[in-house]
């Protein structure tokens, strides 16, 4: 991978955000793969800006979401889908319809999966795929012992992870147990990996995905199987690497 040390998740963004624009000005159609969470929206508002002040036309982009909660009511707030739209469709300008996100809804769980699957082939795959790592060194919510092959499927959230989105609900019980994620499987198709990571409470999780063995017990170590990776970080999510 290419380790970029930044001086802030500013920097990184702008990074980022020019490296994005420059796929959709040569791909209007452009696939991208979209992380939610707090990592990635120094680039959303990096790219937003840019397309502010210089426009371009992202009406055809389409897009994927990483993961989604299982059984959260339709509309709620943190939902993926509405997290998604509030941080990256409607800032950026993205067509809603061209946004995907993995479904959620209990009744149609068992085909959720294969279904996202049959949409990412469909779309030609991901052209550029954006992602953070947690502290388990999840990517997706692909948690520690999860298979290389995966594909998209039902996964149950660690504790941690749960304490760690917690700050997105009103108490640690109302995190959902389970997800649905694109496997590590699924991250691996994408034609380039963009990883984002910031603060030193991730530094570990870099060092593991970064140097580490490739081993499912750090799913972030997925990215040393990948020919063309980009990881942007700042000087303290990168004090663990060598
Ligand atoms: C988000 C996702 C997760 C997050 C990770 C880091 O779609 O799949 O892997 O990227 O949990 O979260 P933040 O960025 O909030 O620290």
């Amino acid at each position: 991978a290419e380790v970029v040390i930044l001086e802030s998740p500013i920097d990184a963004g702008i990074l980022a955000a020019a490296s994005i624009r420059s796929l959709i000005s040569q791909k209007a159609d452009a696939v991208l793969g979209l992380a939610t969470g707090s990592t990635p929206m120094s680039l959303y508002s990096a790219l937003a800006d840019s397309l502010r002040s210089d426009p371009l036309d992202v009406s055809k982009v389409r897009g994927f979401a990483l993961d989604e909660y299982v059984g959260l009511p339709s509309g709620h707030p943190e939902s993926y889908r509405s997290v998604i739209t509030r941080d990256a469709v409607l800032p950026l300008g993205l067509t809603p319809g061209n946004i995907r996100v993995p479904n959620g809804d209990l009744a149609t769980l068992e085909t959720a999966g294969s279904e996202y699957e049959a949409a990412i082939r469909a779309a030609g795959g991901v052209d550029v795929q954006i992602l953070g790592i947690g502290r388990t060194g999840h990517v997706g919510f692909n948690e520690p012992g999860s298979s290389f092959a995966s594909l998209t499927r039902v996964k149950t959230l660690t504790e941690k992870t749960r304490i760690d989105n917690a700050r997105f609900f009103s108490s640690p019980h109302d995190v959902p147990v389970h997800c649905i994620t694109q496997g590590l499987g699924t991250i691996r198709r994408a034609r380039h990996l963009i990883l984002l990571a910031f603060g030193e409470e991730k530094a570990e999780a870099i060092a593991a995905a970064v140097e580490g063995p490739v081993t499912s017990s750090s799913p972030g170590s997925v990215i040393q199987l990948h020919p063309h990776v980009t990881v942007l970080v700042d000087e303290a999510a990168a004090s663990r690497l060598a």
